[in-house]
Protein backbone atom coordinates (compact mmCIF):
# COMPACT_ATOMS: atom_id res chain seq x y z
CA UNK A 1 0.00 0.00 0.00
CA UNK A 2 1.36 3.64 -0.90
CA UNK A 3 2.57 5.33 1.96
CA UNK A 4 -0.21 8.10 3.27
CA UNK A 5 0.72 11.51 1.95
CA UNK A 6 0.83 14.72 4.62
CA UNK A 7 0.87 18.30 3.66
CA UNK A 8 2.95 20.89 5.44
CA UNK A 9 3.60 24.12 4.63
CA UNK A 10 3.12 23.66 0.53
CA UNK A 11 4.49 20.23 0.29
CA UNK A 12 3.09 17.03 0.02
CA UNK A 13 5.82 14.52 1.83
CA UNK A 14 5.51 10.82 2.63
CA UNK A 15 4.60 10.38 6.11
CA UNK A 16 8.08 8.86 7.39
CA UNK A 17 9.44 12.58 6.66
CA UNK A 18 6.35 14.69 7.44
CA UNK A 19 8.27 16.33 10.42
CA UNK A 20 7.83 19.12 12.43
CA UNK A 21 10.65 21.31 14.08
CA UNK A 22 10.28 20.41 18.19
CA UNK A 23 10.96 24.47 18.42
CA UNK A 24 7.33 24.54 16.93
CA UNK A 25 5.12 26.38 19.65
CA UNK A 26 2.62 24.10 18.41
CA UNK A 27 4.92 21.58 20.45
CA UNK A 28 6.48 23.58 23.23
CA UNK A 29 3.34 25.15 24.11
CA UNK A 30 0.34 23.80 22.28
CA UNK A 31 -0.05 27.35 20.29
CA UNK A 32 -1.72 26.71 17.20
CA UNK A 33 -5.72 25.41 15.94
CA UNK A 34 -7.31 22.81 14.33
CA UNK A 35 -9.91 21.51 12.72
CA UNK A 36 -11.24 17.66 12.37
CA UNK A 37 -13.60 17.74 8.86
CA UNK A 38 -15.07 14.33 7.73
CA UNK A 39 -15.47 13.67 4.01
CA UNK A 40 -18.35 11.44 2.71
CA UNK A 41 -18.42 9.96 -1.15
CA UNK A 42 -16.01 12.61 -2.34
CA UNK A 43 -17.80 15.84 -0.71
CA UNK A 44 -16.12 17.18 2.34
CA UNK A 45 -19.04 18.15 4.53
CA UNK A 46 -19.39 21.48 6.11
CA UNK A 47 -15.93 22.42 4.48
CA UNK A 48 -17.10 26.49 5.05
CA UNK A 49 -18.09 26.22 8.43
CA UNK A 50 -15.19 24.41 9.07
CA UNK A 51 -13.41 26.98 7.60
CA UNK A 52 -15.04 29.93 9.05
CA UNK A 53 -14.47 28.23 12.81
CA UNK A 54 -10.64 27.75 11.93
CA UNK A 55 -10.24 31.40 11.12
CA UNK A 56 -12.15 32.34 13.96
CA UNK A 57 -10.28 30.33 16.59
CA UNK A 58 -6.77 32.05 14.91
CA UNK A 59 -8.20 35.19 15.28
CA UNK A 60 -8.99 34.89 18.68
CA UNK A 61 -5.51 33.85 19.22
CA UNK A 62 -4.04 36.59 16.95
CA UNK A 63 -2.48 33.74 14.68
CA UNK A 64 -2.17 34.27 11.06
CA UNK A 65 -2.99 31.55 8.70
CA UNK A 66 -0.66 31.79 5.93
CA UNK A 67 -3.34 30.69 3.20
CA UNK A 68 -6.44 32.08 2.11
CA UNK A 69 -9.54 30.36 2.54
CA UNK A 70 -9.41 29.40 -1.24
CA UNK A 71 -5.78 28.17 -0.86
CA UNK A 72 -6.58 26.07 2.28
CA UNK A 73 -9.84 24.43 0.16
CA UNK A 74 -7.28 23.61 -2.38
CA UNK A 75 -5.03 22.37 0.07
CA UNK A 76 -7.29 20.03 1.45
CA UNK A 77 -8.48 18.66 -1.40
CA UNK A 78 -4.89 18.10 -2.92
CA UNK A 79 -3.98 16.32 0.13
CA UNK A 80 -7.30 14.07 -0.37
CA UNK A 81 -6.68 13.49 -4.25
CA UNK A 82 -2.97 12.53 -3.14
CA UNK A 83 -4.23 9.66 -0.53
CA UNK A 84 -7.15 8.61 -3.05
CA UNK A 85 -10.18 8.90 -0.26
CA UNK A 86 -13.45 9.22 -0.71
CA UNK A 87 -14.10 8.69 2.80
CA UNK A 88 -11.96 10.19 4.92
CA UNK A 89 -11.35 12.46 8.40
CA UNK A 90 -9.65 15.69 8.27
CA UNK A 91 -7.14 16.59 10.54
CA UNK A 92 -6.32 20.91 9.76
CA UNK A 93 -3.46 22.49 11.98
CA UNK A 94 -2.11 25.34 11.64
CA UNK A 95 0.43 25.92 14.47
CA UNK A 96 2.13 29.20 15.56
CA UNK A 97 5.18 27.63 14.08
CA UNK A 98 9.36 28.06 14.70
CA UNK A 99 10.46 29.91 17.76
CA UNK A 100 12.47 29.95 20.24
CA UNK A 101 12.25 28.18 24.09
CA UNK A 102 10.23 31.66 25.59
CA UNK A 103 6.71 31.31 25.04
CA UNK A 104 6.37 35.28 23.40
CA UNK A 105 4.62 34.06 20.12
CA UNK A 106 6.40 37.35 18.50
CA UNK A 107 9.22 35.12 18.34
CA UNK A 108 7.50 33.12 15.64
CA UNK A 109 7.68 35.13 12.54
CA UNK A 110 5.83 32.14 10.27
CA UNK A 111 2.43 29.78 11.44
CA UNK A 112 2.65 26.64 9.87
CA UNK A 113 -0.27 24.31 7.85
CA UNK A 114 -0.51 20.87 8.27
CA UNK A 115 -2.94 18.35 6.72
CA UNK A 116 -3.40 14.52 7.79
CA UNK A 117 -6.20 13.11 5.47
CA UNK A 118 -6.92 9.60 7.09
CA UNK A 119 -9.53 7.58 8.82
CA UNK A 120 -11.03 7.49 12.61
CA UNK A 121 -13.13 5.51 14.53
CA UNK A 122 -13.30 6.78 18.03
CA UNK A 123 -15.26 3.68 19.39
CA UNK A 124 -15.53 0.20 18.40
CA UNK A 125 -19.56 -0.45 16.15
CA UNK A 126 -20.65 -2.55 18.69
CA UNK A 127 -20.40 -0.05 21.64
CA UNK A 128 -21.58 2.71 19.74
CA UNK A 129 -24.86 0.54 18.67
CA UNK A 130 -25.76 -0.57 22.34
CA UNK A 131 -25.09 2.52 23.54
CA UNK A 132 -21.55 4.19 25.82
CA UNK A 133 -21.57 4.59 29.73
CA UNK A 134 -20.49 7.90 31.01
CA UNK A 135 -19.44 10.03 34.09
CA UNK A 136 -19.35 13.95 34.66
CA UNK A 137 -15.83 14.44 35.90
CA UNK A 138 -14.66 16.31 38.43
CA UNK A 139 -12.48 18.54 35.62
CA UNK A 140 -14.68 22.00 35.12
CA UNK A 141 -14.26 23.12 31.86
CA UNK A 142 -12.07 26.13 31.22
CA UNK A 143 -13.76 29.00 31.47
CA UNK A 144 -14.99 31.26 28.60
CA UNK A 145 -12.57 33.96 29.91
CA UNK A 146 -9.62 31.83 29.79
CA UNK A 147 -8.06 29.13 27.46
CA UNK A 148 -12.23 28.87 26.00
CA UNK A 149 -13.29 25.54 24.03
CA UNK A 150 -14.99 27.86 21.94
CA UNK A 151 -11.44 28.38 20.53
CA UNK A 152 -10.98 25.32 18.88
CA UNK A 153 -7.27 25.27 19.99
CA UNK A 154 -4.18 22.52 19.64
CA UNK A 155 -4.54 22.58 23.72
CA UNK A 156 -6.54 19.86 25.00
CA UNK A 157 -5.04 18.60 28.39
CA UNK A 158 -8.63 19.70 29.76
CA UNK A 159 -10.36 17.20 27.71
CA UNK A 160 -7.59 14.80 28.25
CA UNK A 161 -8.00 15.01 32.19
CA UNK A 162 -10.90 14.52 31.60
CA UNK A 163 -10.77 11.09 29.53
CA UNK A 164 -8.00 9.82 32.29
CA UNK A 165 -11.11 10.03 34.96
CA UNK A 166 -13.57 7.94 32.43
CA UNK A 167 -10.47 5.52 31.88
CA UNK A 168 -10.02 4.95 35.38
CA UNK A 169 -13.27 4.44 35.80
CA UNK A 170 -14.20 2.00 33.24
CA UNK A 171 -16.42 4.25 31.03
CA UNK A 172 -16.14 5.16 27.63
CA UNK A 173 -16.66 9.20 27.82
CA UNK A 174 -16.63 12.32 30.10
CA UNK A 175 -19.33 14.94 30.64
CA UNK A 176 -18.07 18.43 31.93
CA UNK A 177 -19.69 20.75 34.20
CA UNK A 178 -18.86 24.58 33.57
CA UNK A 179 -17.67 26.26 36.44
CA UNK A 180 -21.43 27.84 37.05
CA UNK A 181 -22.40 23.84 38.06
CA UNK A 182 -24.21 23.30 34.30
CA UNK A 183 -23.56 20.97 32.04
CA UNK A 184 -21.35 22.22 29.02
CA UNK A 185 -19.91 19.14 26.84
CA UNK A 186 -18.27 16.05 26.33
CA UNK A 187 -14.19 16.23 25.66
CA UNK A 188 -14.68 16.46 21.80
CA UNK A 189 -18.34 16.11 21.72
CA UNK A 190 -21.66 18.60 22.19
CA UNK A 191 -23.99 16.63 24.46
CA UNK A 192 -28.02 16.94 23.71
CA UNK A 193 -30.65 15.42 26.31
CA UNK A 194 -34.14 14.39 25.01
CA UNK A 195 -36.78 14.99 27.34
CA UNK A 196 -40.92 14.58 26.48
CA UNK A 197 -40.09 14.35 23.29
CA UNK A 198 -37.93 18.04 23.07
CA UNK A 199 -34.07 18.14 22.40
CA UNK A 200 -32.67 20.24 24.71
CA UNK A 201 -28.30 21.29 24.57
CA UNK A 202 -26.03 23.66 26.16
CA UNK A 203 -24.98 26.89 24.32
CA UNK A 204 -21.25 27.91 23.57
CA UNK A 205 -21.30 30.51 26.28
CA UNK A 206 -21.57 27.83 28.87
CA UNK A 207 -18.09 27.07 27.14
CA UNK A 208 -18.90 24.62 24.62
CA UNK A 209 -17.08 24.42 21.20
CA UNK A 210 -19.94 25.73 18.93
CA UNK A 211 -19.91 22.31 17.10
CA UNK A 212 -20.80 21.91 13.63
CA UNK A 213 -22.17 18.42 13.76
CA UNK A 214 -24.57 20.14 16.84
CA UNK A 215 -25.65 22.92 14.58
CA UNK A 216 -26.78 20.03 11.53
CA UNK A 217 -28.60 18.38 14.27
CA UNK A 218 -30.45 20.91 15.37
CA UNK A 219 -31.10 21.59 11.86
CA UNK A 220 -32.88 18.12 11.45
CA UNK A 221 -34.53 18.02 14.29
CA UNK A 222 -36.27 21.42 13.22
CA UNK A 223 -37.04 19.83 9.63
CA UNK A 224 -39.08 16.75 11.80
CA UNK A 225 -40.73 19.32 13.54
CA UNK A 226 -39.02 18.15 16.76
CA UNK A 227 -38.77 20.97 18.88
CA UNK A 228 -35.26 22.27 20.50
CA UNK A 229 -33.79 23.95 23.37
CA UNK A 230 -30.44 25.70 22.81
CA UNK A 231 -30.18 26.43 27.02
CA UNK A 232 -27.95 25.35 29.77
CA UNK A 233 -28.70 22.94 31.73
CA UNK A 234 -28.27 20.78 35.12
CA UNK A 235 -26.43 17.53 35.87
CA UNK A 236 -30.37 16.51 37.50
CA UNK A 237 -32.01 17.01 33.93
CA UNK A 238 -29.40 14.48 32.36
CA UNK A 239 -29.70 12.08 34.95
CA UNK A 240 -33.62 12.14 34.35
CA UNK A 241 -33.51 12.63 30.61
CA UNK A 242 -35.65 10.36 28.23
CA UNK A 243 -32.29 10.06 25.81
CA UNK A 244 -28.67 11.47 25.82
CA UNK A 245 -26.44 11.97 23.20
CA UNK A 246 -23.34 13.07 21.63
CA UNK A 247 -22.58 14.73 18.75
CA UNK A 248 -19.23 15.37 16.77
CA UNK A 249 -17.33 15.01 13.15
CA UNK A 250 -15.57 12.19 14.78
CA UNK A 251 -18.43 10.72 16.88
CA UNK A 252 -21.26 11.67 14.48
CA UNK A 253 -24.07 10.72 16.99
CA UNK A 254 -23.65 8.68 20.06
CA UNK A 255 -25.72 7.36 22.03
CA UNK A 256 -25.34 7.41 26.34
CA UNK A 257 -27.34 5.22 28.26
CA UNK A 258 -25.66 5.80 32.12
CA UNK A 259 -24.24 8.76 33.58
CA UNK A 260 -22.61 8.42 36.84
CA UNK A 261 -24.24 5.25 37.59
CA UNK A 262 -27.78 6.13 36.73
CA UNK A 263 -29.52 4.55 33.89
CA UNK A 264 -30.79 6.85 30.84
CA UNK A 265 -34.50 5.60 30.36
CA UNK A 266 -34.48 2.10 29.46
CA UNK A 267 -30.99 1.86 29.43
CA UNK A 268 -31.06 1.42 25.40
CA UNK A 269 -30.47 4.13 23.00
CA UNK A 270 -33.42 6.01 22.43
CA UNK A 271 -35.88 6.05 19.56
CA UNK A 272 -35.19 10.06 19.07
CA UNK A 273 -31.52 9.01 19.13
CA UNK A 274 -31.95 6.67 16.69
CA UNK A 275 -33.94 8.52 14.29
CA UNK A 276 -31.95 11.52 14.25
CA UNK A 277 -29.04 9.59 13.69
CA UNK A 278 -30.43 8.17 10.46
CA UNK A 279 -31.53 11.45 9.39
CA UNK A 280 -27.92 13.18 10.23
CA UNK A 281 -26.19 10.24 8.08
CA UNK A 282 -28.91 11.44 5.41
CA UNK A 283 -28.38 15.00 5.37
CA UNK A 284 -24.39 14.46 5.85
CA UNK A 285 -24.23 12.33 2.54
CA UNK A 286 -26.11 15.03 0.74
CA UNK A 287 -23.52 16.74 -1.68
CA UNK A 288 -25.39 19.83 -1.16
CA UNK A 289 -24.61 20.00 2.33
CA UNK A 290 -20.57 20.26 1.54
CA UNK A 291 -17.95 20.78 -0.81
CA UNK A 292 -16.96 18.19 -3.79
CA UNK A 293 -13.90 17.13 -5.08
C1 LIG B 1 -14.38 20.27 22.60
C2 LIG B 1 -15.23 19.84 21.45
N1 LIG B 1 -16.57 20.00 21.55
C3 LIG B 1 -17.39 19.61 20.55
C4 LIG B 1 -16.89 19.06 19.38
C5 LIG B 1 -17.81 18.69 18.27
O1 LIG B 1 -17.71 19.65 17.23
P1 LIG B 1 -17.94 19.29 15.72
O2 LIG B 1 -19.32 18.72 15.61
O3 LIG B 1 -17.81 20.58 15.00
O4 LIG B 1 -16.90 18.30 15.32
C6 LIG B 1 -15.51 18.86 19.26
C7 LIG B 1 -14.98 18.23 18.06
O5 LIG B 1 -14.25 18.74 17.34
C8 LIG B 1 -14.65 19.27 20.32
O6 LIG B 1 -13.33 19.13 20.22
Amino acid sequence: MAEQMIYIDGKLLPKSEAHVSVFDHGFLYGDGVFEGIRAYNSVIFKLDEHLERLYASAKTLMLEVPLTRDQMREAIISTLKANGLRDAYIRLIVTRGVGDLGLDPRKCPKSSVIIIAGTISLMAKETVERGIKTLITWVRRDPIDGTSHEVKSMNYLNSILAKIEANNFGVDEAIFLNHQGYVCEGTAENVFIVKRGRLITPPTYTGALAGITQQAVIEVASRAGIPVEVRPMSASEVFNADEVFFTGTAAEIIPVTMVNGRTIGDGKPGKTTLKLRGMFMEYALDPSNGTRY
